[in-house]
C-alpha cells in the first residue's frame, strides 16, 4: 500500500501520454505552446508501462490515461492492452475531448478500457467553437454516443464559465441524465496558460443554477474520485469537482506521471521528480525509491484552496493531464 506524508492512501495513477492537443480550450491551452516537447523526449509506451507495473505492484488500483489529448498518440489501444493484460481488475479509464473517439472507441474497449470521461462544455455548436476554437461539437457528440454504444461507462466533464456556458448547465445535466451518463461540473482552476478573460463559476453558483429546476442532496464522498456528488429526487447523481474548497485535498488519492516521465505529487505543486532514467535502465528499485520520495513530499493542499495564499499555477494542465 502507498501512503503519503499526510497519511493518505494513494491508489490512483494518472498517466499523460502526450501534451499535444487538437483543441485550444480557453481554460487550458488557448494558444499553441511556443514549442511542443520533441517526440524523442517522451517515454515509450514500454517505459511508461514499466512504471505502471511498479505502481500496481505497490498498491495502485486505478489507472487513468490522459493528455493533452491522449487519442493523438498512436498505438494507444496496444498500450491499454498491456495494462489490462498485466492486471485486468484495475479501474482502467481514459480522459479525452472525444473528437477522435468515433474512430477508436471499439478498439479501446476491445483492448480492455473500462471507462471514459469526455469533456462537453456546451450543447451549442457556436459556443463549442468559441471554447475549443474549432468546430468540434458534432464529432464530440458522436464520440460520446459511440463510446456508450460499445459498452464503455461514460462520464461527462463540464467547466462552467461566466458568460459562456453558464446558461446551459441544466440542459447539459438533462442531456446526461436522459442518456445515463454522470456529469461533473468542474470549478475552473486559474492558471497562467488559460485565457485572461476566462472566469469560472464556483460550486455554490453551480448548485444555485441546478436548484432553479431540481432538488438535490449531497452524497457522502466515496474517496476514489475527486468529485462531490449530489442526488436528485429521482435518484440521478451529478458531481461537482471543487478544488477551491478548503477540504478538497483531504482525501486526495492521486499522483500523476507526465509523458516525459515526471512524477508529480499534486496538480498544482512544482516539485516533480523524473523516473525516466530509472525505467530506461530497468532500475526498478530506483523507480520505487523515486515514487516513495514523491509521495513523501506530496503537499497537504493545492493552492486554489480558499484558505491558501492563492498564487496562480504556472503548471500547464495539458502537461499534467488535468
Ligand atoms: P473519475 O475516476 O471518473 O472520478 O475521474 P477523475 O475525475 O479522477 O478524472 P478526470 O480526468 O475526469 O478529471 C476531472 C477533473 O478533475 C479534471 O479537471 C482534473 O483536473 C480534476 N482533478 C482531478 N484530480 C485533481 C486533483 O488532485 N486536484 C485538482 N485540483 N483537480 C483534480
Ligand atoms: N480548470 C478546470 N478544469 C480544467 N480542465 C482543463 N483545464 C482546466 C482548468 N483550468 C479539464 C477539462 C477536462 C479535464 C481533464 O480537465 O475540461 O475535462
Ligand atoms: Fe485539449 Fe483537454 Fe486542454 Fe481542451 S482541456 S485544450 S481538450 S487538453
Amino acid at each position: 500500500m502507498l501512503i503519503d506524508g499526510h497519511n493518505r492512501v494513494v491508489d490512483y495513477l494518472r498517466v499523460s501520454v502526450t501534451e499535444r492537443c487538437n483543441f485550444r480550450c480557453q481554460y487550458c491551452m488557448p494558444e499553441k505552446p511556443f514549442s511542443w516537447v520533441p517526440k524523442e523526449n517522451l517515454l515509450s509506451y514500454e517505459n511508461l508501462f514499466k512504471f505502471i507495473k511498479v505502481s500496481i505492484d505497490e498498491g495502485v488500483k486505478k489507472v487513468r490515461i490522459t493528455g493533452g489529448e491522449p487519442l493523438l498518440r498512436e498505438g494507444l489501444d496496444a498500450f491499454i492492452k498491456m495494462i489490462y493484460d498485466y492486471k485486468n481488475d484495475i479501474d482502467l479509464a481514459l480522459t479525452t475531448n472525444g473528437y477522435l473517439l468515433p474512430k477508436v472507441a471499439q478498439k479501446l474497449k476491445d483492448a480492455g478500457l473500462k471507462r471514459v470521461n469526455i469533456s462537453l462544455d456546451t450543447l451549442k455548436p457556436d459556443v463549442a467553437q468559441k471554447i475549443a476554437q474549432k468546430d468540434v461539437l458534432n464529432k464530440v457528440l458522436e464520440g460520446i454516443e459511440t463510446a456508450s454504444k460499445v459498452g464503455l461507462k461514460v462520464k461527462i466533464n463540464c467547466v462552467p464559465m461566466k458568460g459562456i456556458n453558464d446558461g446551459e448547465l441544466v440542459d447539459i445535466l438533462e442531456f446526461c441524465k436522459d442518456r445515463g451518463y454522470t456529469v461533473r461540473f468542474i470549478e475552473f482552476m486559474e492558471n497562467h496558460h488559460a485565457k485572461d478573460s476566462a472566469k469560472g463559476l464556483n460550486s455554490e453558483e453551480i448548485q444555485k443554477i441546478i436548484a432553479s429546476k431540481y432538488n438535490f442532496k449531497p452524497v457522502k464522498r466515496d474517496g476514489s474520485s475527486p468529485s462531490q456528488n449530489f442526488k436528485l429526487n429521482d435518484g440521478y447523481e451529478f458531481g461537482i469537482i471543487e478544488p477551491h474548497k478548503a477540504d478538497f485535498c483531504s482525501d486526495c488519492n492521486r499522483i500523476r506521471l507526465t509523458a516525459e516521465g515526471f512524477l508529480i505529487p499534486c496538480l498544482y505543486f512544482e516539485d516533480a521528480l523524473s523516473i525516466k532514467k530509472a525505467v530506461e535502465s530497468d532500475d526498478i528499485e530506483k523507480a520505487v525509491e523515486i515514487l516513495k520520495k514523491v509521495l513523501k513530499n506530496k503537499p497537504e493542499k493545492n493552492k486554489w484552496s480558499e484558505d491558501s495564499d492563492g498564487e496562480t499555477s504556472a503548471r500547464a494542465f495539458y502537461k499534467t493531464g488535468g
